[in-house]
């Protein structure tokens, strides 16, 4: 145990030391992760995972270098990367939001939450607002059926959310001070 963590220590300093050909150091730390992995194509989301810690948002260009790396077609690097709401494909507003369209909490109204939400944004799912306070995205289930429908504000899970609540818990993170998440 303490051997292993060791040689990753090791390991992330000769990653750091060593400059990868593009000059950015990010992608030596990335290619260490996926090293450690066996660059196995079943470890996708675990380096989608790194990617996105490392670089914020996972764009085109990223993606086709994990799926070169992983030797697996692009299309699937790129479906897995857009199935999952947790990846983010463009940079990310100072908030976030998702809301929750999976079967459960569709049939309690969520597609109303979204509309309440794209309305008083003026921005559609997967968009972040002009002045990058926030970002609306919307998952499949994120777990939480029980307390349908359910919406993710700055990784913080509410429940039985309504166009109301939903549009006040919003309000409040556009109006936080900067970098406050509340
Ligand atoms: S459908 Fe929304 S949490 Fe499962």
């Amino acid at each position: 145990m303490l051997l292993t963590e060791a040689r990753r220590k090791l390991e992330r300093k000769k990653a750091a030391a060593t400059p990868h050909p593009s000059g950015d150091k990010r992608l030596v730390i990335l290619d260490t992760f996926m090293k450690r992995q066996q660059f196995r194509g079943d470890a996708l989301i675990e380096v989608l995972h790194k990617a996105q810690e490392l670089f914020g948002f996972l764009d085109d260009g990223l993606l086709l270098y994990i799926a070169k790396s992983l030797k697996l077609p692009p299309s699937r690097v790129y479906g897995v990367a857009t199935f999952y709401h947790f990846f983010s494909l463009k940079p990310q507003g100072e908030h976030n939001c998702v809301v929750c369209l999976g079967t459960a909490c569709y049939v309690k109204g969520a597609d109303k939450i979204m509309a309440a939400l794209e309305k008083r944004t003026g921005i559609k799912s997967g968009e972040t607002t002009p002045d990058n306070k926030l970002s609306l995205v919307t998952a499949r289930c994120i777990g939480a059926c029980g307390i349908a429908p359910a919406v993710v504000y700055d990784g913080t899970v509410a429940a039985k959310q309504t166009p109301d609540s939903a549009l006040a818990a919003v309000e409040k993170l556009l109006t936080a001070p900067c970098n406050s998440k509340t």
